[in-house]
């Protein structure tokens, strides 16, 4: 095969008839979830359902999952910043360990994409967590991989932060990455999202195109779908 893999076409991760159960709780329950280039999905559902476990499964972080290629497959957790006393640039570098290398134009340009180059030499744990949000995204960016993997990046940025964030996460899917992104909010995940895959009480309830996915979505959390045209936030143009 020729093209930019020479070796073969990367395959992005995925799960077949998976079930985990850590301590006596059933976590995943005959999970089959697949991944694929040029994708971005959206994982959502209640908390405890699931998702981060399903994840980090993808991300081969689960005992007896097996470990991808770190060039390839970049993961962020949910949460948790723990680079103190780092500068925003030098955490973003952390994505070019894997390649044992210290290139600085994926670090600039992950910097840039991710809309934190203004700060990188502000220490990460002196910004707020909507900018060390992104700098931990950047940090996956920097990697330049084939697959993201993200656990609610969009948790600490106010609206019109998070839109952006969206809109890159899809025009990365578009320019042929493999994007798994949870979410909690169910309005970015059925805007941006080419497919919602819900999960509940560890099993996938619902794995739908996004424009069909909002009453799968409700259901899962005991919910309606209202059709009341109220005034509403949108992006901007
Ligand atoms: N290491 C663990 N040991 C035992 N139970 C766990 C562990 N990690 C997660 N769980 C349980 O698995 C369930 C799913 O967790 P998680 O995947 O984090 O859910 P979500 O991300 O959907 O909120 C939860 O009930 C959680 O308590
Ligand atoms: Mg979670």
């Amino acid at each position: 095969m020729h093209g930019p893999y020479p070796t073969e076409t990367p395959q992005p991760p995925a799960l077949r008839d998976a079930t985990l159960s850590l301590g006596t709780r059933v976590v995943l329950q005959n999970v089959t979830f697949a991944s694929r280039m040029g994708e971005l999905v959206a994982l959502c559902g209640p908390n405890g359902a699931g998702k981060t476990t399903l994840l980090r499964a993808l991300a081969g972080l689960l005992p007896n999952s097996p470990a991808p290629d770190p060039r390839r497959v970049a993961y962020v957790p949910q949460g948790a910043h723990s680079a103190w006393g780092l500068t925003v640039a030098q955490v973003v570098m952390l994505g070019r360990i894997p390649y044992g290398d210290a290139a600085t134009a994926p670090v600039e340009r992950a910097m840039e994409i991710c809309g934190i180059a203004a700060l990188r030499d502000a220490r990460v744990d002196r910004i707020s967590g909507g900018e060390a949000r992104r700098a931990m995204l950047a940090r996956a960016f920097a990697t330049e991989p084939d697959v993201l993997l993200l656990d609610e990046p969009t948790a600490d940025l106010d609206p019109a932060a998070a839109h952006d964030i969206m809109r890159l996460l899809r025009r990365s899917a578009e320019a042929g990455k493999a994007v798994v992104t949870v979410l909690h909010a169910i309005d970015l995940a059925v805007q941006y999202a080419h497919r919602v895959v819900v999960l509940g009480e560890g099993r996938v309830l619902a794995d739908l195109p996004a424009e069909h996915a909002l009453p799968a979505i409700a259901a899962a959390f005991g919910m309606r779908v209202g059709h009341d045209p109220s005034p509403r936030l949108l992006p901007p143009p």
